[in-house]
């Protein structure tokens, strides 16, 4: 189904046919969950080529129609909990359409459309839309498109984890057949039992025999016990050994499948999560699947042999008694309902009180220094402590239930042992059953019973498995990188044409931080991107590495669109010193060489010398094997900021994007730098970022954004002499920095007279 053309209740459509004539095509069908501001009800909003529609559910007046012509604009606002879609238009007051903040993600592509055909061009909407509620059952998501834990299917994500066996296929099988060993040959102990009872103990009490005589006849049968106990002891071990080996080898697998395929989602799916969320699937849930793989999937082969054997035997025994003995059976099944019931409602709510509590851990961990410039340790530690009993208490409902539960059960069904030796006991006085088949039944109600209970507990096992594993499979689901298009052209070599063909874009649907933007960039020109702080200067680069795609237009390089264009070409072709620069826990020599393994340690060296660095490094102790700590914590930011600039000119990319490289820089060390970057710009297309607009005076062009759009192209002198925007912001620089040189030279008498 089509996000945006929903289907129409009777009613609606009832309505929507009398207004307009057939041929009318609708673009858009959406219902909202909200009458007005506060109160719930549904709406529909329909859009034709010629009209929207405002038709609410129950009632027959009432709806609204707004030709397209007359609507002079279309946006949405955000309310506290709500949105609002504003439609104005020329007769009188604008149309407004209310709807709750899950809803909001449809209504900003809604808007968007409206104004597309405003304009008379067809929209273009999303064939996708974030999901906040699940489809299913309504209930709200633990996170946007996330699962809903109340709907995980259970067989299809049991054999989806068995197919994470299939590497281990030969060690699997062996596994099966030992655990499937021992419910098989623990038939037989109760049957020796009764033997022995019946044909050696019972037949010769009293009859005087001799110790040695007592031993010969009992020989063979205890040694049967005995042969028996030790056989089952050497498959549990062999079948443990074994259970360890493969579980922990397949979680391997799936953790290096799922950092695989994490480490190619695109940046707009970490910006939706908490990292501290996704962190935890690798550990609570892939432990969750390995727990199940380690303890779950082998002991349900076992019990399930176990219960269908012992049944046979019982029933083969007599009838009666197997009856007796299965008498609380449908109780505890009963009660396993109700149980599962109150269980699925509660795991769900654990989970997202975990992954709370991971967020704010790992996020208060990692802004620590913050907490501590603010003296805020006893705030983080009381939110901390919120979330740790909000926790508790979910887990606290959840063991409680579950071990009530358990004691209840177990408590039931030892009521079949009093059945068995009441009725037993009676039909052996009758003689109608002989005593070592009554002690056989008593031995086997308990391998009865075990596979029972193991059920019972099964389910809550199995839940929060399969939670964990579908969580684990709905990353795995999400489209990544990888999956781009499977045409992409391969494009070994780049002139370092770059183009911006009417992009536009925003982080959020229908709120644009680009618009409209047109750019043609020569090969090897160098564009120096000036604008406020805001206006969108680093997403204009993040659009060139396609860490996002544009909503409308598109990026071309060499006349290629970029979607269109290899991943792998691009970014070997794009080097970039990023505004927030992020170093790896290594050495400096690691770091520098990341964008191309196999660097050479000269190679590394002149990397450095170009990036001035290279007498910094040689001064520390270990030169260029300094560890630089987590993220580059023992650097300074110039520091930093030089290294990352050795970085991209290692990487010797056609395309070099400079966002705030030099912004950490002492004056002198800037100029050297200046130098430094004005070789490296030679033959590659530059894109630099600086806020210091007297460092891009060597650019070919300026490109000045405001307000999303681009306002001045030109040289720095151009546009200096145009007196125009970058006029401004130069001029207010300068005054900033006569202010500062005024106010630092107070204390010098040879600068106060300047
Ligand atoms: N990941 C993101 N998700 C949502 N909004 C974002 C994201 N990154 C940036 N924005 C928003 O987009 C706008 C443009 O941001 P951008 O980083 O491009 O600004 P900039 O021009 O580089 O500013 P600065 O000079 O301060 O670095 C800002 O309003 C910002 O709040
Ligand atoms: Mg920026």
């Amino acid at each position: 189904m089509k996000p945006f053309l929903e289907t129409l209740p009777p009613e609606v459509d009832t309505k929507l046919q009398n207004i307009k004539p057939p041929e009318e095509q609708a673009h858009i069908q959406v219902v909202t969950d909200l009458i007005d501001n506060g109160s719930f009800g549904e709406q529909w909003l329909v859009v034709t080529d010629e009209r929207l529609l405002v038709i609410p559910t129950e009632g027959a007046d009432g709806v609204v129609e707004v030709p397209l012509k007359v609507i002079t604009e279309t946006r949405i606002e955000e309310l506290v909990g709500a949105g609002r879609l504003e439609v104005e238009h020329g007769e009188g007051e604008p149309t407004y359409l209310y709807y709750s903040n899950s809803l909001s993600p449809k209504f900003a592509e809604v808007a968007e459309a409206i104004k597309q055909l405003t304009k008379g061009e067809a929209p273009m909407l999303p064939t996708e839309v974030e999901r906040t509620r699940c489809d299913t059952c309504g209930r709200l998501l633990p996170e946007k498109d996330g699962v809903c834990l109340a709907c995980v299917k259970t067989w299809d994500t049991l054999k989806r984890i068995i197919r994470y066996l299939a590497p281990y296929k030969v060690k699997v099988v062996i596994l099966m057949i030992f655990v499937a060993a021992s419910p098989i040959i623990n038939l037989f102990p109760p049957l020796i039992v009764r033997y022995m009872v019946d044909n050696v103990i019972a037949p010769l009490a009293g009859t005087g025999l001799t110790l040695s005589e007592g031993f010969e006849m009992l020989r063979s049968p205890v040694g049967g016990l005995l042969g028996i106990l030790c056989l089952t002891f050497l498959f549990e071990i062999i079948a443990g050994l074994l259970r360890a080996d493969v579980s922990s080898r397949t979680c391997r697998y799936i953790r290096g499948q799922l950092f695989e395929h994490v480490q190619y989602m695109p940046l707009r799916f970490y910006g939706k999560r908490q990292l501290g969320n996704l962190i935890s699937r690798f550990t609570n849930d892939a432990d969750r699947v390995e727990m199940f793989l380690l303890l779950g999937l082998p002991f349900m082969l076992r019990n399930v042999l176990m219960l269908i054997g012992t049944l046979v035997v019982c029933l083969s025994m007599s009838w009666r008694l197997t009856f007796f003995a299965l008498m609380p059976v449908p109780l505890i099944m009963l009660g396993g309902v109700v149980i599962w019931r109150r269980m699925r409602s509660i795991w769900p709510r654990w989970h997202a009180k975990w992954s709370q509590l991971s967020s704010h851990l790992n996020e208060s961990i990692s802004g620590i220094r913050v907490v501590k410039a603010f003296a805020q340790e006893d705030r983080e530690a009381m939110r901390f402590n919120a979330r740790n009993e909000e926790l508790w208490s979910v887990s606290v409902t959840g063991e409680r239930h579950w071990h009530l539960f358990f004691a209840v059960m177990n408590f039931i069904l030892t009521f079949g042992m009093f059945f068995i030796w009441y009725f037993g006991g009676l039909q052996v006085i009758r003689e109608e059953l002989t005593v070592g088949t009554l002690l056989a039944f008593t031995r086997f109600l308990f391998q009865l019973y075990q596979p029972l209970q193991f059920f019972s507990q099964l389910n809550n096992f199995v839940s929060r498995a399969f939670a964990g594993a579908e969580r684990i499979f709905e990353i795995m689901d999400t489209r990544s990188e990888l999956s781009e298009d499977p045409e992409a052209t391969a494009m070994p070599q780049m002139e370092g044409r770059v183009a911006f063909e009417n992009v536009t874009f925003g982080y959020d649907p229908g709120k644009p931080v680009l618009n409209e933007i047109d750019l043609d960039v020569e090969p090897g020109e160098m564009i120096g991107l000036v604008g406020k702080s805001g206006v969108g200067k680093s997403t204009m680069i993040n659009l060139i590495c396609r860490f996002y795609d544009v909503n409308r237009g598109s990026v071309t390089i060499d006349g290629v669109d970029i979607r269109k264009i290899r991943l792998e070409d691009l970014r070997r072709h794009i080097g970039m010193v990023h505004q927030d620069i992020f170093l790896f826990d290594g050495t400096i020599a690691e770091n520098i060489g990341y964008g191309k393994p196999g660097a050479t340690l000269d190679e590394i060296i002149s990397a450095a010398v170009a990036a001035e660095v290279h007498e910094f490094i040689a001064a520390k102790p270990d030169g260029y094997d300094m560890k630089v700590g987590e993220r580059g914590g023992q650097l300074s930011g110039g520091e930093k900021q030089r290294i990352a600039i050795a970085r991209a000119i290692l990487h010797d990319p056609k395309i070099l994007i400079l966002d705030e490289a030099t912004s950490s820089l002492d004056s002198a060390t800037e100029k050297k730098i200046q130098a430094a970057i004005a070789r490296l710009v030679k033959g590659r297309t530059t894109f630099a970022i600086a806020h210091r607009l007297s460092t891009l005076r060597n650019a070919d062009r300026l490109i000045v954004l405001d307000d999303g759009e681009v306002a001045e192209v030109g040289t720095h002198e151009e546009l200096m002499n145009r007196k125009g925007i970058f006029y401004d912001l130069v001029h207010t620089q300068q005054q900033t920095s006569a202010i500062i040189a005024v106010g630092g030279g107070k204390d010098d008498p040879s600068q106060g007279r300047r």
